[in-house]
């Protein structure tokens, strides 16, 4: 185990109302874990505060919104030392280009992208805090392995990904030398209301909870990349290394195909 999770920690956590994030709450604070835990519903965090009372604060707001972000600062600076975020909340929007909007590109770039760079400017001076201390400190950003293939009606949500984990390495170069670690987590498919969404088929899907126990090893080992399920995420690896010429097919060929389902489906 990673010296940083070796021993409770207070952890700030987005999305944390739904989904991966809601289990990943859940598993933090069956380890022992302080929960500082985000979403824009009420409810579903009051329901985690009262799993671990005491050790998870609701820091209630939008990741969009500055403001929110403000509020959620001072929450965060009342509770040092913060030595790890876990920037998980995100978007999904999928493009129907027959109606072609650039509004569902902004939507899932909005949330997923600048949420996530807001969050980090709210977290960074409560990591460099801890630092300062001499304590560990970790910087996780949940992405996706969806924008490793180019898949149908998802320019959107796999640019706003691909762009996030551009941004994730970017910051770990930058970070390195303050001793600030980053690990990218970049899920195939994940049973959560997210996905419940979808109307294709979803190959090697996983419980929410499957996916807490994967993130969570790799967060205790110290793992700087961590992605699941490996049957998914290695056969996107290999096609990604195909010439271009031959994605570009595959990928038409299964849009072709899952248009086709859901037409007969109707
Ligand atoms: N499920 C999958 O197959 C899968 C695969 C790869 C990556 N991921 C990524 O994993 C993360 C979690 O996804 P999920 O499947 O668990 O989805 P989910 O169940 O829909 O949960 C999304 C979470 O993000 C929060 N959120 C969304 N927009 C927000 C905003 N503007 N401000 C604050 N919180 C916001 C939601 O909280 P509120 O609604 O309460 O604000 C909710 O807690 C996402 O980043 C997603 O892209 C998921």
């Amino acid at each position: 185990m990673s010296d940083l999770m070796s021993k409770p920690i207070t952890i700030w956590l987005t999305g944390a109302t739904s989904g991966i994030g809601y289990a990943l709450a859940e598993g933090l604070l069956k380890r022992g874990h302080h929960l500082i835990a985000t979403g824009r519903r009420e409810q579903p965090l009051q329901e985690l505060s009262k799993l671990a009372p005491g050790r998870c604060t609701a820091a209630i707001g939008d990741t969009t919104v500055n403001e929110d972000l403000a509020t959620i600062r001072t929450v965060l600076e009342q509770h040092q030392p913060v030595q790890m975020a876990i920037l998980n909340a995100g978007t999904c929007e999928y493009l129907d280009v027959a109606n072609y909007s650039s509004e569902v590109i902004e939507k899932n770039i909005v949330t997923n992208v600048i949420g996530t760079s807001k969050s980090v400017e709210a977290v960074l001076p409560s990591l460099r805090a801890a630092r300062n201390k001499g304590l560990p400190a970790r910087l996780v950003i949940v992405s996706s392995s969806a924008w490793w293939f180019p898949f149908g009606r998802a320019e959107g949500y796999g640019a706003s990904k691909a762009a996030l984990t551009y941004f994730a390495h970017s910051l770990r170069a930058d970070l390195a030398a303050e001793g600030i670690e980053v690990t990218v987590v970049s899920p195939g498919f994940v049973k959560t209301p997210l996905t419940d969404q979808n109307d294709f088929d979803m190959p090697f899907l996983i419980t929410a909870d499957d996916a807490t126990n994967r993130i969570l090893k790799g967060l205790e080992k110290g793992q700087h990349e961590i992605h699941f399920p490996k049957r998914f995420t290695w056969t996107l690896k290999m096609l990604g290394a195909l010439p271009q010429g031959l994605i570009d097919r595959m990928a038409a060929a299964m849009t072709r195909k899952n248009s086709e389902k859901q037409e007969d489906s109707k």
